[in-house]
């Protein structure tokens, strides 16, 4: 059985973990995976999640099966850091899965959209997440692209975007990232936020969602602005929503899967079929990750000790794109980096070719996925002089 496959070759954005870890390189720089670092090239424990783990450690009395659902206080408590005191909530018309993971979120969500309407196509911004495409293939989705970034004039291509979509109709599904868009960093702004939710509720299509940076663009409340408004109008949509970054819970695989139906009685029919997807890939969610993140957010005092925490990170990140463009510039460089610091959350492409990105591993021991998408976080007070003087040279 085994002899009929063909070897893959690793995956564009996790191989790069493996590379680096191999390099032995000290001045070696990791621009890859999109983990948050602080300024010694750490991914921290956060302290609440310290405090949250070991009140757990203290008062966990069972490790009996969770359900499918996942933690009702995990699950109420994400809806209300995404939705607010929105009224799909008051309405009853959400309901909310613990997930392994964003990705978990994103794939239980594609499965729920293929139950809906077995082979449906779902439309993904070009580019997208490199995992986006081979996970809702694998859900049974055709996937189709909708222009978006401008590689040339580092901007979005919203009205090709527009033109796009204006020919979208009831029967597809349209991810849109929510913030912090990934590889880009190119977000739409409110305005156009507004133009999309127009386009989604006139031509009926599905609005699936993947918002795995909340917090890291402009603040919680801010990067919820277009999932919010999409609720405001829709009557149906699909959310995944990650834990991984924001509370740095990578490995605990805590994400969330919400369904929105347009009153109660559908959205519960959809629930059951929801269900019914989680018990057919992994049965129930772990459990860990989300009672850390519960017990943070039904906490004011950890809450508020998260939300700081969470303002250090993305401010970190946002200082490491002006320093780069400040170095940049230190080191001669006559082209126009400056989009960089527009953009928002953990990525920007560099905008070189794959050959100046290979150069920059080969010969620097700085690691990038080919696109040249970097992850900002990487850069430090201590590298960014090398990191610049280096992309200066393979100029
Ligand atoms: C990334 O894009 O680097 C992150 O979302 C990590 C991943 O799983 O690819």
């Amino acid at each position: 059985m085994f002899g009929n496959l063909s070897a893959l070759p690793a995956d564009p954005i996790l191989g790069l973990l493996a590379k680096y870890r191999t390099d032995s390189n000290p001045n070696k720089i990791d621009l890859g995976v999109g983990v948050y670092k602080d300024e010694s090239g750490v991914t921290p424990i956060l302290d609440c999640v310290k405090a949250a783990e070991k009140f757990r450690l203290d008062s966990e009395d069972t490790k009996v099966y969770i359900g499918p659902t996942g933690s009702p206080l995990f699950n109420d408590e994400m809806s209300k850091l995404i939705f607010s005191e929105h009224k799909v909530l008051e309405q009853n018309r959400a309901r909310t899965v613990s997930t392994p993971g964003g990705t978990g979120a994103l794939r239980v969500g594609a499965e729920f959209l293929a139950s809906c309407k077995p082979g449906a196509t779902i439309w993904v911004s070009d580019p997208t997440w490199a995992n986006h495409t081979g996970l809702f293939q694998a859900a049974g989705l055709i996937v189709k692209t909708y222009p978006y970034y401008d590689y040339e004039n580092k901007s979005l291509k919203f009205e090709e975007m527009m033109s796009t979509l204006a020919s979208v109709g009831r029967d597809d599904i349209v991810l849109l990232h929510a913030c912090c868009h990934n590889p880009s960093g190119m977000d739409l702004n409110q305005e156009q936020w507004q133009k999309v939710v127009a386009l989604t509720k006139e031509n009926g299509f599905t609005p699936f969602i993947d918002m795995a940076y909340q917090g890291f663009g402009d603040g919680l409340d801010e990067d919820a602005y277009g999932v919010r408004l999409m609720a405001d109008n829709v009557e149906e949509m699909v959310l995944a929503s990650s834990c991984s970054k924001n509370f740095g819970l990578y490995r605990e695989r805590i994400g969330a899967c919400t369904i929105i139906g347009k009153d109660t009685v559908t959205t519960e029919i959809a629930n059951s079929v929801l269900l019914k997807v989680v018990r057919c890939i992994y049965s129930m969610p772990p459990a860990h990750g989300a009672a850390i993140v519960e017990t943070i957010l039904s906490s004011d005092e950890l809450r508020q000790q998260w939300f700081d925490e969470l303002a250090v990170m993305r401010n970190r990140i946002n200082g490491n794109r002006q320093l780069l463009v400040d170095n940049l510039k230190a080191q001669g460089v006559n082209r126009d980096f400056s989009f960089i610091n527009t953009q928002k959350g953990m990525f920007s492409f560099l905008g070189i070719t794959p050959e100046q990105v290979q150069l920059l591993m080969d010969d620097y021991s700085i690691y990038m996925v080919g696109s040249s998408r970097m992850s900002i976080a990487g850069i430090a007070d201590s590298n960014v002089e090398y990191l610049a003087k280096s992309i200066a040279k393979v100029l």
